[in-house]
């Protein structure tokens, strides 16, 4: 077997499908020509950068943030440092626009499977520097969406601001703050409007059952191996389905002028939404802590794992290539996350 990786020389029309319905569109990214490998830093673990908890920042941050969006958000969109060429990027790799390196006819995919999570970490890495790169800050660290805790369980408030670069109009107009999240959500024919507490207790519970009841091989929580030849991701990662899928639905609006549940809800739409990148800030922190709950949580040492590879715009605007094997530790690529209490641990059902 080899690894499978995107041949980006060659992307096509992204195709979306939802009950029915269905279109196509272009979604691709500037084609890398000379691309650089990505090198991790020489050494690590000082000066690292510690991306918050986006209910817990100050008013000084969120004007960083604000003002590191507004400048991505006004480049144009024909850079690829822009936002509209990130949110392009899920598309790109989500939705068929590319297709596995060596088979023109077998859609790349990273989702469902062992690449979902180094994707979106790496993913996430060149965007956070860009925004960096923007206001000239270098230690500049994205927010997480802390929704495994209980204090965390609503969309972060400055998301939905008007006035900011952090809004987004396509978002479930039901589901605003104060609106508690469903970590089960199903759609709005299937909405459960619990009590507060019992919608708690059952949030953390499906996060026990995601980080450790159901995630007790690196198969179970980071899904099933995904090699050159197999059809696109088959079989996610305990916690890619639940609560991860879960809370794009339950963001994305439901509604007839959003047939394919824009923004969060598909994913060719996904990275439209700035809350997109704190809601997986916190998919890439589950990553982290999952492998300090047991020695037996470890990374695949499969070399079709390591070896597969994804390709980003780093902050000169540098095709990159950057293969698994370097999105391991984000401690070794220079960033952490602010420690929270993990109520879930105790929420055994
Ligand atoms: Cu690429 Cu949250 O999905």
């Amino acid at each position: 077997a080899k690894p499978t990786s995107p041949d980006v020389t060659q992307c096509g029309l992204a195709s979306v499908e939802d009950k029915g319905k269905s279109m196509t569109l272009d979604c691709c990214p500037p084609k890398p020509s000379q691309f650089v490998d990505f090198k991790l830093p020489k050494s690590y673990g000082h000066n690292l950068k510690i991306r918050p908890a986006a209910h817990l920042v100050d008013k000084t941050y969120i004007e960083k943030y604000n003002k590191a969006l507004s400048l991505m958000k006004a480049l144009p969109d024909s850079d690829p440092r822009s936002f509209a060429q990130q949110a392009k990027v899920h598309c790109a790799y989500c939705n068929g626009g590319y297709h596995q390196a060596g088979l023109p006819d077998l859609d790349f995919q990273v989702h469902g499977s062992w690449l979902f999570f180094p994707f979106h970490r790496a993913y996430l890495y060149f965007y956070e520097r860009i925004l960096g790169s923007l206001i000239n800050d270098p230690t500049f660290a994205i927010p997480y969406w802390n929704w495994d805790h209980p204090d965390g369980m609503v969309m972060p408030t400055f998301f939905n601001d008007q006035n900011s670069p952090f809004f987004d109009v396509n978002r479930d107009q039901n589901h605003l703050p104060p609106t508690v999240m469903d970590h089960t959500y199903d759609g709005p024919a299937k909405e459960h409007h619990m009590p507060y507490d019992e919608q708690i207790k059952q949030n953390l519970t499906i996060m026990y059952k995601a980080m450790v009841a159901n995630a007790k091989t690196p198969e179970m929580f980071l899904g099933a191996p995904y090699r050159q030849g197999d059809p696109p991701g088959t079989q996610p990662g305990s916690l890619e389905v639940q609560p991860h899928g879960t809370i794009h639905n339950w963001v994305g609006n439901p509604k007839p002028n959003t047939p394919f549940w824009e923004d969060m809800g598909n994913f060719y739409s996904a990275g439209r939404d700035p809350i997109f990148y704190a809601h997986h800030a916190n998919v890439d922190r589950t990553w982290s802590i999952w492998k300090t709950l047991s020695p037996k949580n470890k990374d695949f040492k499969d070399k079709d794992f390591l070896n597969s590879y994804f390709y980003f715009f780093d902050e000169n605007a540098q095709p990159v290539r950057i293969s698994v094997r370097d999105c391991l530790s984000s401690r070794k690529m220079g960033y952490d996350y602010q420690p929270m209490d993990l109520p879930w641990l105790r929420s055994r059902p």
